[in-house]
């Protein structure tokens, strides 16, 4: 049992494996926070957790209860108007005008399970894993409104899921101004704030500031997460680390404008808001309509963040990703994008399919410029037909040819966009999100398909169906280059342009919905100009990212190491690319681009008909020795060992491990060396204490105890006088004997 209720007091207790989320109904109606963190015994009443003081010059509920004080309290979804004079959960308008509810509890109800939502991406439980749903119904005293709030309890993954339902049952508009999925009202403020923000090619670094008094946010207001800020962030006790210390996660399976606010008061007391943004949205809530939140994940330990990610790494793996693949070993794969760019033919093609599968590569990956007419990126978007001059046969042709090699196909698409030169714009010009008398503004030479039409979500359907049917596709990367501007929809009516934002997000659910349904083998990445939608609602449809269009090896270990708190890396693409870098100019040793693309989704882009024949070797080597621990590489345990945010930064490292913690595999980059070093041990994680383990070829073995806590003496890294030692990557292999 993860939920006890106390009827006497409407005290609701819900409990995971190592947590406690507890909150009651108040004297207001209302419900009131009162504790979340390490599991605590369930007692009839929780008096010493409720911390409440009358204090000075504050409204208080009313004459008979002047010791009620609104502002005084945790609560657990607060209105703005009545007292609480922080930033509020909601805020709906009534047709008079006013802006004041006063909810009030009617019921609530205990499902077991969890159930999908409708329109949005959600997390589910298919596998009967003790999963509850509470659902805590609230009534406005004045419109009538009904409130919902869902509690969805995952206790093996110490993990709960909040979202909030609003339903219209007057006869009445109501618009809905702010429809936060989560609030939580911790007692303090002493935390850090750690956020992973960033830009196009550096995306999900990490920052952590203490916390201070007043509003601090992350926020995105470009019809997207984001590559600028991630909806993941953290709230750290100042002297947690990787390794141990309470910190609570939070994360929105959503993929449009969100806000993650956290306000600390005059009382010091901290509330975290996450959600659609509140900025630029606004929805009309017709008669007997209702409106659903996207759902808020929260999760606590007290063991460090490593165990913070892990347990969400497991939790998203059962209870988020498309069950079709969420277990499934995803295929190495041989990318064209920056081998030839926009020049290429089938025949070019073919022999980088060849040469792929004489190196053990799975899968083929055709990238932008085959439809259309399509030379640069400049034209074309929405004409999704093969582009004749480079596949007179047909794509169909090219996609036999690939898959008699035993390889998989897949295809790049970007849906949602429109070039200005191509046949969809001449036919449809008013499909392109643009705002009365205001000149479009470009990006990329392109603009945003309005996806809010579902003239246009039919459209996209049947062009992608017909081509992943003629092509038989395995795959599709589903890019997005763009951020919308000049937000103006002239399907909808003057007071629906603030929807447009979270109905264009909805509109490319609906295309992911449909497209799933209808072609569940099919495997899709998602993308955004590398990692600029790299979040939980993707994630629910496409179980694999492109992390970032950065593949230097050496800003990778920034990117993949701050993705990793957030993100598992069976969504990381990672992908080995030419040297010099494309992004960074950079050189690094392909041991060092295949030792940090392994953890990940690894694939290769580059032209590997270019390549000598002992660097093709070394390519064939890596494809094997990645296939042998694919399912470690993917789906191990992942654990940050050494930070590339701290400090100078010069080491990185992390490790993944089984869960039978039989087989691990460790690896350490440097970025530069140092003459005469000093000396250096590495401390593995998440072994065996009791357990003999051998490393790589040396032939000693040693216990896991000795190797967490005594460390493996690493030889110091010497220059040969060849060969630069700079960016140096070593791997170990380690196997219980
Ligand atoms: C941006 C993506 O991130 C790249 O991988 C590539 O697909 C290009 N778009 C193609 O235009």
């Amino acid at each position: 049992m993860s939920i006890h209720v106390n009827e006497a007091n409407l005290t609701f207790h819900l409990q995971t494996d190592h947590t406690s989320y507890i909150f009651q109904i108040m004297k207001n109606g209302e419900a009131g926070q009162i504790y979340y963190g390490p599991r605590i015994h369930v007692q009839p009443t929780y008096q010493n957790l409720m911390s409440q003081e009358w204090r000075d010059a504050t409204p208080s509920l009313n004459e008979e209860n002047p010791n009620f004080q609104p502002a005084t309290i945790k609560a657990e979804y607060a209105s703005l108007g009545k007292g609480d004079f922080r930033q509020p959960a909601f805020q709906v308008t009534q047709a008079n005008g006013s802006r004041i509810t006063e909810l009030t509890y009617d019921h609530y109800q205990l499902l077991t399970g969890k159930q999908r939502l409708a329109n949005l991406p959600s997390t589910f439980d298919d596998t009967d894993d003790d999963t509850q749903t509470l659902v805590v119904s609230f009534n406005d005293r004045i419109t009538g409104l009904a409130l919902g709030l869902n509690y969805s309890i995952f206790p093996h993954q110490d993990v709960i899921v909040k979202s909030a339902k609003f339903t219209n049952p007057s006869s009445e508009k109501l618009v809905l101004n702010r429809v936060l999925s989560s609030q939580l009202d911790l007692p303090d403020a002493n935390y850090d704030l750690i956020q992973f923000s960033g830009t196009w090619a550096r995306e999900r670094h990490l920052y952590r500031h203490p916390l201070r008094s007043g509003m601090q946010s992350i926020s995105s207001l470009r019809m997207a997460s984001s590559h600028q800020q991630n909806p993941f962030m953290m709230l750290a006790r100042p002297q947690t680390t990787d390794e141990q210390g309470a910190v609570f996660g939070f994360n929105l399976v959503y993929s449009g404008n969100f806000l993650d606010a956290v306000e600390v008061d005059q009382y010091s007391t901290s509330r975290i808001l996450t959600g659609i943004n509140p900025d630029e949205f606004g929805w009309n809530l017709a008669p007997q309509a209702t409106f659903q939140t996207p759902e808020a994940i929260l999760s606590y330990t007290s063991a460090g963040m490593n165990q913070l990610s892990q347990q969400m790494a497991s939790f998203y793996q059962q209870h988020l990703v498309n069950p079709r693949f969420a277990h499934e070993e995803r295929p190495v794969l041989i990318n064209n994008w920056e081998a030839t760019y926009f020049d290429f033919n089938e025949a070019k093609l073919m022999t980088i399919v060849n040469q792929a599968k004489r190196l053990g590569i799975e899968m083929f990956v055709l990238d932008d410029g085959w439809f259309g007419h399509r030379d640069d990126d400049t034209t074309s978007l929405g004409d999704w037909f093969v582009d004749q001059r480079k596949f007179p046969d047909g794509i169909e042709h090219f996609s036999q040819a690939v898959h008699q090699q035993g390889m998989k196909f897949g295809l790049w698409f970007e849906p949602e966009m429109i070039s200005v030169d191509s046949d969809l714009y001449q036919q449809h010009p008013d499909w392109l999100i643009h705002a009365p008398k205001s000149t479009p503004t470009p990006g990329r030479h392109q603009f945003v398909l309005d996806m809010a039409r579902p003239e246009v979500v039919d459209y996209l359907f049947k062009l992608m169906s017909q081509m992943i049917e003629s092509a038989n596709l395995d795959y599709i990367k589903w890019d997005m280059n763009r951020y919308a501007t000049e937000m103006f929809s002239s399907r909808l009516t003057s007071d629906q342009q603030l929807e447009l934002p979270h109905r264009y997000i909805l509109g490319v659910y609906q295309l992911y919905v449909r497209l799933t349904q209808a072609y569940p083998n099919v495997l899709f990445e998602s993308c955004a100009s590398g990692g600029g939608r790299f979040d939980l609602g993707m994630m629910y449809y496409a179980p694999q990212a492109w992390t970032s269009d950065d593949t230097d090896a050496a800003e990778r270990l920034l990117i993949q190491f701050g993705t990793s708190y957030g993100y598992p890396q069976a969504m990381m693409g990672a992908h080995v690319s030419a040297v010099p870098n494309d992004q960074m100019g950079r050189i690094t040793s392909l041991k060092t681009r295949g030792a940090v693309a392994f953890f990940g989704d690894l694939g290769y882009e580059l032209d590997i008909t270019k390549m000598a024949p002992t660097e093709l070797d070394q390519v064939k080597k890596q494809v094997a020795f990645y296939k042998r621990y694919r399912q470690l590489f993917q789906f191990g345990k992942f654990y940050r060992i050494d930070s590339p945010f701290v400090g100078d930064g010069n080491v990185t490292s992390w490790q993944v491990v089984s869960d039978d913690q039989k087989q691990a595999i460790a690896a350490r980059y440097q970025l530069l060396n140092h003459p005469n070093a000093p000396y250096t041990r590495f401390y593995f994680k998440g072994l065996r204490p009791n357990q003999r383990y051998q490393i790589n070829d040396d032939p000693s073995t040693y216990y896991g105890d000795e190797l967490m806590n005594a460390g493996y003496f690493v030889p110091t890294i010497l220059a040969d006088g060849q060969a630069s030692k700079d960016f140096y990557a070593q791997l170990f292999v380690v196997t219980a004997i």
